[in-house]
């Protein structure tokens, strides 16, 4: 199977997955990673195909989305493995995804992985960023804002989004970081100003 091919079939495996997936990491989630992921990609001279891959399936063992996260692994393993995939391919992708998500503050060892990392944080952060997370707090039955109770979403910009830029790897990505960043400051501001 040609390499693109490789990575339809990818494509078509978390299609079937997240196709109804609505706290925030739905399928255009998924594509708006890739793109960005290959966007840094090109500039860091990074293997394409793996970034493009890891960009797919970084959430399909994530344990908010799914029950068991070893038993996705594995049967993402097998997936890649019916493709077939090379073996360096199927490690450096797994070992990507295990690594990406903020929630285990991992870093990657891989520059595919950074940056896949990269552009996964990036979609965190800016106009998209403010509306996963307010789409995220709704879907879990949080306070949009709360002046007792911590547990709300505008509290996540302070404990988490507003951290994201610092935690970049490229310079691809930290450059285009810094509008994002301003933006949600300026929404943090008006926010404030207006309750
Ligand atoms: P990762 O892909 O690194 O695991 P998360 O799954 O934690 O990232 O976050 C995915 C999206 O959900 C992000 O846009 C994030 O801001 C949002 N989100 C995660 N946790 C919360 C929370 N406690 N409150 C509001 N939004 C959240
Ligand atoms: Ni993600």
């Amino acid at each position: 199977m040609e390499k693109r091919e490789q990575l339809n079939a990818i494509r078509q495996y978390v299609t079937n997955s997240f196709n109804n997936e609505r706290t925030g990491h739905d399928l255009y989630h998924l594509q708006r990673v890739s793109r960005m992921a290959m966007e840094i990609a090109r500039e860091e001279d990074a293997n394409l195909f793996r970034c493009e891959a890891i960009a797919w399936l970084h959430d399909v063992a994530d344990h908010k989305l799914v029950e068991d996260e070893e038993a996705a692994i594995q049967a993402l393993e097998e997936f890649l493995e019916s493709l077939p995939l090379t073996r360096p391919d199927i490690e450096a992708i797994i070992k990507g995804i295990n690594t990406i998500s903020f929630s285990k503050s991992k870093v990657p060892t891989s520059l595919e992985g950074k940056i896949v990392q990269d552009a996964d944080r990036l979609d965190a952060i800016g106009a998209i960023g403010i509306a996963r997370a307010f789409t995220f707090g709704g879907a879990r039955g949080k306070f949009m804002y709360h002046e007792q109770d911590n547990d709300n979403t505008i509290q996540h910009f302070y404990d988490k989004l507003l951290k994201l830029k610092s935690t970049l790897h490229t310079s691809t990505a930290k450059s285009l970081a810094e509008d994002r960043h301003q933006f949600m400051q300026q929404f943090l501001e008006k926010f404030h100003q207006e309750w």
